[in-house]
């Protein structure tokens, strides 16, 4: 039986300060953790026990998913006391995934395709290990993969910084995604108790042995690398469920929301449990709200996040901002980021009245949480 492993134990450094209370993992994707999208698409391909690497934070993502009957899986876990990298982390899972074949996930992307049909191709390959790729427009972030088109053998593997495009310019190519369905057999390719990479040390040697096969995601895919990405990540997966059934686009904005007066709503728009939205404020396009959120009068949200239990009192503007948990943002603030960088509040900021906070265009301007903020940033 196909069981399933996730890793969750990274660092998560680019996605700091978010990431100092929160494993990367946990972070909403269109308020629901990325893990947990992760977890029921595992689940409708028909896995039912699945295995979470933990590391740093362990302690978070083993109190939301506790034994995962919530969601109706078997979730078991393995606990590194420091990362001991991709390989290092699942050759640790070896007791649970020995006898099948299984699918590993890097516990920070999203995609939305039917992990069934990535199943079938690996049967139909019969080799060791095989990767999703995604055909990106700048491939110079990722590892690449050179494939033999005809059988969708993976001639290469190469790492990032392996990578030298010719002429050294970057065009379109199939990159790792990180979504992976691996045989046992993977196991003797890993030497215990070693920080192992599964991108650097593995998957070179198995594309060499001609056993390393590529299946091509449809679909949307991102990882949340880095905070950019995350509110990009959003925005994409947000369009795709509201082009899916009427199911989905009924769950992405919540009957409980309490509107009082005139607000203008451009969609797209995610709307959590019991949001209260006052008069003259306009939300979107692009703004996710998570649950209990307050939102007072005059306000304008656009292509920004707001997750669980923040305060938007009156007069606010938030543009290209992520508002983490507990916030709580005074009257007539502006949180401003740009094109490449944002404004970030982590968990339980506090912005007194008349600040405005503006990203400058070199780098995203982060407030650590449970900071005051008393002066206006820039
Ligand atoms: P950065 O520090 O910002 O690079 O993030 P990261 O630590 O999450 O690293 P990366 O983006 O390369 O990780 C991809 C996925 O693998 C994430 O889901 C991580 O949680 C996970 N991951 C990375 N390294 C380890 C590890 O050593 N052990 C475990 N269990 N998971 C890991």
């Amino acid at each position: 039986m196909t069981k399933g492993i996730i890793l969750s134990g990274g660092w998560g450094t680019r996605l700091r300060p978010l990431t100092c209370t929160t494993p990367k993992t946990l972070i909403p994707i269109v308020n629901k953790p990325v893990i947990e999208r992760q977890i029921l698409l595992l689940k409708e391909a028909g896995v039912k026990e699945i295995v979470l690497a933990v590391s740093v934070l362990a302690k978070e993502l083993k109190n939301y998913f506790k034994d995962g009957s919530r969601l109706g899986v078997k979730v078991h876990y393995t606990e590194e006391r420091t990362p001991m990298g991709t390989a290092g982390a699942i050759k640790l899972a070896e007791d649970y995934l020995k006898d099948d074949n299984f699918f590993m996930l890097n516990g920070d992307v999203i995609f939305n395709f039917d992990l069934k049909e990535m199943l079938s191709a690996h049967q139909q390959y019969q080799g060791v290990c095989t990767i999703a790729s995604k055909n990106v427009k700048d491939p110079s972030r990722y590892g690449v993969l050179l494939i033999n088109e005809p059988d969708q053998r993976i001639q290469e593997f190469l790492e990032k910084t392996d990578y030298k495009p010719p002429g050294g310019i970057y065009v379109p190519m199939p990159i790792n995604a990180g979504i992976y369905l691996l045989e046992p057999e993977v196991f003797s390719y890993i030497a215990p108790h070693k920080n192992v990479s599964i991108e650097k040390e593995v998957f070179p040697t198995v594309a060499k042995e001609q056993q390393l096969y590529n299946f091509t995601i449809s679909g949307v895919w991102m990882d949340i690398g880095n905070p950019y990405d995350l509110l990009k990540a959003n925005i994409l997966l947000m369009k795709d469920l509201l082009k899916k059934s009427k199911e989905a686009r009924d769950n992405l904005f919540d009957d409980s929301i309490n509107i009082e007066g005139k607000v203008l709503f451009y969609p797209p728009v995610t709307i959590g449990e019991n949001v209260v939205i006052k008069k003259n404020c306009i939300i979107g396009p692009n703004a996710i709200i998570g649950d209990n959120v307050y939102i007072d009068e005059d306000s304008e949200i656009k292509e920004s996040l707001i997750y669980n239990e923040s305060h938007v009192s009156k007069n606010v503007k938030l543009n290209k901002t992520i508002v983490s948990n507990n916030c709580l943002i005074e009257d007539h603030v502006v949180l401003q980021g740009n094109d490449e960088n944002l404004v970030i509040l982590a968990a339980n900021v506090t912005v007194l009245k008349n600040i405005r906070i503006i990203a400058p265009t070199t780098q995203c301007l982060s407030i650590c949480h449970h900071e005051v903020v008393r002066e206006s940033l820039q």
